[in-house]
């Protein structure tokens, strides 16, 4: 019997055990809690015999494999000394835990390459973050090519990946594919955290759905470049490996220097998809949105992006402002156009000047308006961009990234500034700072509206390095400090939508911008894709117009209120264009948001299991004392008769009333007069085992209809 070293982590329903080999630490088993830890019975379990052509001893799939031990899958590290290759192999040097945390430092003796570990287990969360930094103790420099966060090796029950693709105004876009033998991999190369390759992945065996089932959820904070790998190994194991995309020549340690990869996040829930869901928000509520104005009731938003786009004018905002605050809006953020010359989006960024001619006494006109009529201020801004057509750029061309071998490549008319750089860092804080210092700004609406696509540097001599990941860095810096002048004023993570959401960039920030599309019924896709990793409290979700200005789709304002109603909401439509009925609409579900965000903003999040022709969710509160549910028809269905919704998730013991919350007007939810079930059951006590195990025959509902049910537990 082999008698290796092992370690255990605790969490409320997962264990973990990590246990020493000879070529380094390695997790031997992590899944369903293991009251007794018996780690010989594990070990013995674990014995595999010498594969036919194979080496005697089989490489165990180490937090970080190399290929010095034998392993045939991707090293976890590589390193690259000055031209020649580092032949890699660790040792535990120590290891010390103290409660549910471990610290493990291994050494490559040869080469003077000490590799930190730091596994933790949030006991309360169920939720592994793992962080791998290595350190250069040799004399020379080397050259850190490719270092995994941590590998994970996982059971080889595990069957299916998602993984979330997408792009700008559609992103979380989930796509599931079957494993196979050999790598799925994917890589994100934008230089922001992306729309099209979110850095998270669900893996689950055949037999898990959103409510039963075992699976894994994996998320890596960081908001630059990433890549993940799931392999089947030929022997049949299997694994995970996920981190930075490092560019070569972007990370050159010199003596004593470290890096220090991002945190891969991970959890395993043995009740479906719904689990991995309520960990990871768990998690986001209490580890991550720790600033006390998150504990504040989320305002209600009008942002004015799509109501007037670049044609601000002072009165016109002033009035706006007033429809906003007779409908109750709490918020009113002021979008992109308001700084010198910008009138379009070809001119003016990084004059972070208000325009007089718009505003000739400053902003405070419209602030003090906004203000007395009850509402705070926001402001957007997008610090890290240049137009060429802009002072800062005549006067420093040299500011920006891009590549001295290779033709500007510009996006949306602009450039990216090399946030690197000292004097561009202290440019931007001096101009954020004397914003929130001169104005009563109460919210930034951080924006960031392209790719990196060169993020090179020059030296003096002219030499080209990369650097994605020191810039990254000096992102997260640069917030930091301004975070730290002004604790209090709320940032909202915006990248063109939703290209720069992850908890690293969270940490710093209090909500996202979750996509640039208000289409309704994308957005149920996008924000059901987003509630796999995120709570809905950060989840920047408006009431877009009539007709969505990125897929010309028309939706009533039923529709758009209940997909916009189950996050942070907000309205972003021109106001003058309601008219009275749609206005009267509005302000009534911005009434009831209002009296049931704290449940949205708290509660449970359940995914139902629905017919490909509908999307259902539900949030309970965690006493189960009352519940939201809703169902949306999404397209035609096949049947003439839609089926049923089980009210999964409430206190079977328990009675409910149950009461459709919304829309208010049943009459056009389908095409037919016949009557519907709604009339006979609204306001009516059920038991919650009827609720969950019967359910509810739905009505028939024409493509683009929501319910939104509101169940209340009866003492
Ligand atoms: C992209 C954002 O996602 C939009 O909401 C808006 O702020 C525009 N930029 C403004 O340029």
């Amino acid at each position: 019997m082999n008698n290796n070293p092992t370690y255990c982590l605790q969490g409320a329903n997962s264990s973990l055990v990590l246990s020493i080999s000879e070529s380094g630490p390695y997790i031997q088993y992590w899944g369903s809690r293991l009251k007794q830890m018996n780690t010989e019975q594990l070990q013995s379990l674990d014995f595999r015999q010498t594969a036919p052509a194979s080496a005697e001893h089989e490489a165990p799939i180490c937090l970080t494999p190399t290929s010095s031990s034998g392993f045939f899958g991707q090293p976890g590290i590589q390193v690259l000394g000055d031209g020649f290759y580092l032949d890699l192999n660790f040792e535990l040097d120590r290891i010390s835990q103290q409660d549910n945390e471990l610290q493990i430092y291994c050494l490559d003796r040869g080469n003077h390459i000490e590799i930190k570990y730091l596994l933790k287990m949030d006991t309360v969360h169920d939720l592994l973050s793992i962080q791998t930094e290595v350190k250069n103790n040799s004399q020379s420099k080397v050259q850190l090519i490719h270092c995994s966060s941590g590998c994970i090796p996982l059971p080889q029950t595990i069957t299916k990946i998602t993984s979330f693709a997408g792009r700008w105004a559609n992103e979380f876009i989930s796509q599931t594919t079957d494993i196979f033998s050999g790598s799925f991999v994917r890589e994100n190369r934008r230089g922001r955290t992306s729309h099209d390759s979110f850095p998270g992945l669900l893996l689950r065996n055949n037999q898990c759905s959103e409510p039963v089932g075992q699976a894994y959820g994996f998320h890596l904070g960081w908001s630059g470049n990433h890549f993940a790998r799931v392999e089947r190994l030929p022997d049949g194991r299997l694994y995970l490996q996920m981190g930075e995309l490092l560019t070569p020549g972007e990370m050159v340690l010199s003596q004593g220097e470290s890096y220090q990869s991002p945190l891969l996040y991970g959890c395993f829930s043995a009740s479906g998809l719904n689990g991995i869901s309520q960990k990871f928000h768990g998690f986001v509520r209490q580890r991550i949105l720790t600033a006390p104005q998150q504990q504040k009731l989320r305002p209600v938003h009008y942002n004015t992006w799509e109501a007037v786009y670049f044609k601000q004018d002072q009165q016109q905002l002033m009035l706006l402002a007033e429809q906003a605050a007779s409908i109750g809006i709490e918020r009113f953020v002021l979008d992109d156009g308001w700084f010198i010359g910008r009138r379009n989006d070809q001119v003016g960024l990084g004059d972070w000047q208000i325009d007089q001619q718009i505003y000739p006494q400053g902003l405070n006109p419209l602030i003090e308006k906004v203000n007395s009529l009850g509402m705070e201020f926001g402001l957007w801004i997008e610090p890290e961009m240049v137009n060429p057509d802009s002072s800062l750029y005549r006067q420093h061309p040299n500011w920006v990234l891009q590549s001295n071998n290779a033709p500007e490549i510009l996006a949306r008319n602009q450039l990216p500034l090399d946030l690197t750089r000292a004097e561009v860092q202290e440019y931007l804080f001096e101009c954020i700072d004397a914003l929130l210092v001169e104005y009563n700004i109460r919210y930034l609406k951080w924006d960031m509206n392209r790719d990196l696509h060169q993020p090179i540097q020059q030296n003096k001599e002219g030499k080209s390095f990369p650097v994605g990941h020191q810039h990254t860095i000096a992102l997260y810096q640069l917030i930091d400090r301004i975070k730290a002048n002004h604790p209090s004023v709320e940032i909202e993570s915006c990248a063109s939508g939703g290209g720069r959401l992850d908890f690293e960039i969270l940490k710093r920030t209090d909500r996202v911008w979750t996509s640039d599309s208000n289409d309704a019924l994308d957005r149920l896709k996008i924000q059901k894709g987003f509630s796999y990793f995120f709570p809905a409290e950060v989840m920047g979700s408006h009431i877009g117009p009539k007709k969505c200005h990125i897929t010309g789709r028309t939706f009533d304002m039923d529709f758009r209120v209940s997909v916009a109603f189950f996050g942070h909401m907000g309205v972003e439509a021109n106001l003058f264009e309601l008219d009275e009925t749609e206005k009267q609409q509005l302000k009534y579900a911005i009434k009831l948001h209002k009296a049931h965000r704290q449940l949205i903003h708290t509660g449970d999040l359940i995914r139902l299991e629905t017919v490909q022709t509908a999307i259902s969710f539900a949030i309970i509160a965690t006493e189960r004392t009352e519940a939201l549910f809703c169902y949306t028809q999404i397209d035609t269905d096949s049947n003439s008769m839609p089926g049923r919704l089980y009210f999964l998730g409430l206190d079977l013991q328990s009675c409910y009333q149950l009461n459709l919350l919304w829309p208010l007007n049943t009459d056009d939810l389908n095409c037919i007069q016949t009557t519907t079930i709604l009339e006979k059951i609204d306001g009516k006590t059920f038991s919650g085992e009827v609720l969950v195990n019967h359910g509810l025959q739905l009505p028939i509902l024409n493509p683009g209809k929501s319910l939104i049910f509101y169940l209340k537990l009866l003492p």
